[in-house]
């Protein structure tokens, strides 16, 4: 790990919504087929179960290619929105399970289980982040980002249909409570880190340079081996090298996962995400929320809160997630620890590239998986449930309702 300092200081981003906002609107209906409802894209190769196999290192698509669902499709996928469907609840509203037959006369029982997010009407996030979801996430296509399958814009209904991932968030692993939530062990939270950082590294590395802005577990999906991928791009944008640079005038994200340098300037560089990522190493070793405000006072953002300790070997052991039972490699634990501090840097152009940051956890995974050789099959928490399903996920909205946690969605007050 080399220090960066010094490193030419990188422009920020451009941020400006209305032009966007026209652009996706003509992409999005000139390369979508209406009639219908459920066409795919008449251009086969950028269809939704194309992408990942045929382009491992993922592409960027000339236009969104996305499948138009029909309301009365999503309804009956849902099973009209019922209650206990509902996977969870973010700022734009509910996210439900669905069903969807391949043919829906038929009653071969084949189809593909979904994710449907409905826009609620009171939501402050809206159309503009629905369209920014399409634009985005329609085009990009990498192993660790959320595949979105499809949209539904019908009357005042806004919906976004994604593939279902099956482990829900990284948010609910660690902080959801219950015995249906089993803590992970440290070899997969590292697995689930490298996933999420080749996901950054793929939006901050393309020719478009994405700036993600959103970082956070909730925004880290799972799939049935822990695989990570990104989900939300409804706060990306282009990075400096797609604009002019100047500052935005309503800094959104999340509190406790946005940097520093963003908050105080509204400026915002592709090594904001860095620092949000650091926040997600730090949570991932603490088991902690980055932001708790039913902590003791002077605990409340838990970067404030825990960076002397990640320094310190001794000081980080007596800070390590309790669930973890003292059953984690320390020597990789400790490393994990210095690379979140490195990302937690206040420059901007002090904290490693998302490049980086991949090939350091890299080498953290091979190693945490070493360790646990010698332990296999024996006090491993997942290796005696084998043939089973190791985890399961619990709805965030219960788990929000039951922690009492004060609503951290953006955007955030200046
Ligand atoms: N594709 C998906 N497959 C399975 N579960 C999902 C999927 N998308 C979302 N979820 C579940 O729904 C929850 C809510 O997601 P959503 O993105 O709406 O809100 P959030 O990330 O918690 O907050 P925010 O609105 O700030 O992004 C997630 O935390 C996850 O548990
Ligand atoms: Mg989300």
């Amino acid at each position: 790990m080399g220090n960066c300092c010094g490193s030419p200081a990188e422009e920020p981003a451009s941020v400006t919504p209305d032009h966007f906002t026209s652009e996706v609107i003509s992409q999005t209906t000139s390369n979508t087929t209406s009639s219908g409802g459920s066409n795919l894209s008449r251009n086969s190769r950028f269809s939704a179960s194309s992408g990942d196999e045929a382009f491992p290192n993922g592409q960027i698509l000339a236009h969104p290619s996305l499948k138009i669902y029909t309301f009365s499709q999503l309804k009956v996928a849902t099973k009209n929105f019922r209650v206990d469907m509902v996977l969870g609840e973010g700022g734009f509203g509910k996210v439900y399970k669905g069903w969807l037959e391949e043919k829906p006369s038929s009653r071969s029982g084949t189809g593909s289980v979904i994710a449907v997010k409905k826009l609620n009407s009171e939501s402050l996030q809206g159309v503009e982040e629905w369209q920014s979801e399409i634009h985005f996430l329609g085009r990009l296509s990498h192993p660790n980002l959320v595949k979105l399958l499809g949209y539904c814009y019908e009357d005042k209904e806004l919906l976004l249909v994604y593939e279902f991932m099956q482990k829900g968030s990284l948010e609910n692993h660690l902080f959801g409570r219950g015995s249906a939530v089993q803590p992970l062990p440290m070899e997969i939270r590292i697995k689930i880190a490298l996933g999420a950082a080749r996901g950054l590294a793929f939006l901050h590395t393309s020719d478009k340079k994405v700036i993600y802005r959103d970082f956070k577990a909730s925004n880290i999906l799972l799939d049935g081996s822990y695989n990570a991928k990104l989900s939300d791009f409804g706060l990306a944008k282009l990075g400096p090298s797609a604009s002019q640079s100047h500052v935005t005038t309503r800094v959104m994200g999340t509190y406790g996962y946005a940097a520093p340098e963003y908050m105080a300037t509204g400026h915002l560089y592709v090594k904001s995400d860095v620092y949000g990522f650091g926040v997600v190493l730090a949570e991932i070793l603490t088991g902690l929320r980055a932001l708790d405000p039913n902590r003791p006072s002077g605990r409340h953002n838990l970067v404030d809160w825990v960076k002397p300790y990640l320094a310190d070997r001794r000081k980080l052991k007596s800070l390590m997630d309790s669930n973890l039972e003292g059953k984690y490699p320390a020597k990789t634990v400790f490393q994990v620890a210095q690379l979140a501090l490195r990302c937690l840097g206040p420059e901007p152009k002090c904290r490693p590239s998302m490049k980086e940051v991949v090939e350091t956890l890299e080498q953290l995974k091979a190693s945490s998986e070493r360790a646990i050789e010698p332990r296999a099959h024996s006090s491993h928490p997942l290796a005696h449930r084998r043939g089973q399903e190791p985890l399961h996920h619990r709805s965030p909205l219960h788990q929000r309702q039951e922690k009492g946690q004060a609503n951290q969605h953006s955007p955030l007050a200046r």
